[in-house]
């Protein structure tokens, strides 16, 4: 934008950093988070000055509308930092261009490039400290907006908070992924708000899920809302399936998630000369293919949980286990977007960009 940032934006740092109480061998993912954020509120129709200020809580009223009717949208992005002690972004206008859709799907003003990316690349600069080097390790990036107006009218609000918060963050999750294939609850239905990276999406999502977990599954595969034959997203990441030497993922639609990590992952592969087909993938194709050995994998991807083999599956009662695959595409796969994102490889596609 061509902006001096440092005027845009108001700076008021910690007087004293808690980074040396931190144990970043032993971080729970979301749980850790730097010594500053920042905010901008929105009213009167426009922007205010950006803040950059220490981490703590802070007030709102009681009726605020994102207490009553969930006017909030976010995004998960990471930083990484190289072996120079340069930091780099995967893709930040892609994050922006999302957050700026679910804003419109929410009824909520766009957030300009000045505040998400300058302002993102300011705090990070601040916080420098809080990327560590290595493979493995990043700073989880939490943009997000909600509404502060107040009344609990059901009427869009006029006033809200954007938000950047930073967590230290190793994998998302520890241990094997077993998932369960959706066959009542749906995540969305078209013309819903599906698509929209919207706070009500995920929990939603917690009533099934903590039912699959009571049952040993750490996810859902949802399926589509009118029919449950067809296979979406896992809700925290978007779904891989390997069959024989090809890899399966459903098309992004008004129900499903556009991922980062999942386009990515396609021109990965595609580069690699992996075949990928962006097609519907039914539940049927799967269970057969599971009966039969040709589903090789099945492996999510997103920002949080980058890969994720998925072990197996269950659907109408029957579990499905996955062989142990040597030469795992999504291990490959993994592999190639994480040395990328550490500036590890060379990044052909100019998906990095430099803080
Ligand atoms: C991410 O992968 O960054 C997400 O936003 C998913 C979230 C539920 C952790």
């Amino acid at each position: 934008m061509g902006l001096d940032i440092q005027s845009e934006i108001d700076v008021v740092k910690v007087a004293s950093s808690k980074i040396n109480q931190v144990d970043f061998e032993n971080l729970a993912f979301g749980n850790v988070f730097t010594d500053h954020m920042l905010m901008c509120d929105f009213k009167d129709g426009k922007w205010e000055r950006p803040t950059i200020k220490p981490y703590e809580p802070f007030l709102l009223d009681p009726s605020a509308k994102v207490f009553h009717y969930g006017q909030a949208i976010f995004e998960g992005m990471k930083a990484y930092k190289d072996d120079n002690d340069d930091i780099w972004l995967f893709r930040p206008d892609e994050n922006l261009d999302r957050f700026n859709k679910s804003a419109t799907r929410m009824a909520m003003p766009e957030v300009p490039e000045h505040i998400f990316i300058d302002g993102l690349k300011e705090i990070l600069k601040i916080e420098k400290e809080w990327v560590k080097k290595g493979l493995g390790n990043t700073l989880y990036i939490r943009p997000f907006m909600i509404a502060i107006g107040t009344g609990v009218i059901a009427q869009p609000s006029t006033q809200y908070r954007f938000m950047i918060i930073l967590s230290p963050a190793k994998s998302y999750y520890s241990g094997e992924v077993k998932v369960i294939i959706a066959e009542h609850y749906s995540r969305a239905a078209n013309g819903g708000i599906g698509a929209a990276k919207a706070a009500g999406n995920y929990s939603a999502q917690f009533y099934p899920t903590k039912l699959a977990n009571d049952q040993g599954f750490q996810q859902i595969i949802w399926t589509d809302d009118a029919t449950h034959t067809t296979l979406e997203e896992a809700g925290t990441m978007n779904v891989f399936f390997r069959i024989n030497d090809t890899l399966y993922t459903a098309p992004t639609s008004e129900r499903i998630l556009d991922g980062v990590t999942r386009k990515s992952l396609i021109d990965l592969a595609k580069r690699e000369g992996i075949n990928v087909a962006v097609q519907p993938v039914l539940v049927s194709e799967i269970v057969e293919a599971a009966k039969n050995g040709s589903l090789k994998e099945i492996f999510g991807a997103g920002t949080a949980a980058v890969v994720n083999p998925i072990v197996g599956f269950s659907y109408q009662d029957v579990y499905y286990e996955l062989p142990k695959t040597e030469n795992s595409i999504a291990l490959e796969l993994k592999e190639k977007l994480t040395n990328i994102q550490h500036k590890l490889a060379e990044d052909t596609f100019g998906w990095t960009v430099k803080v």
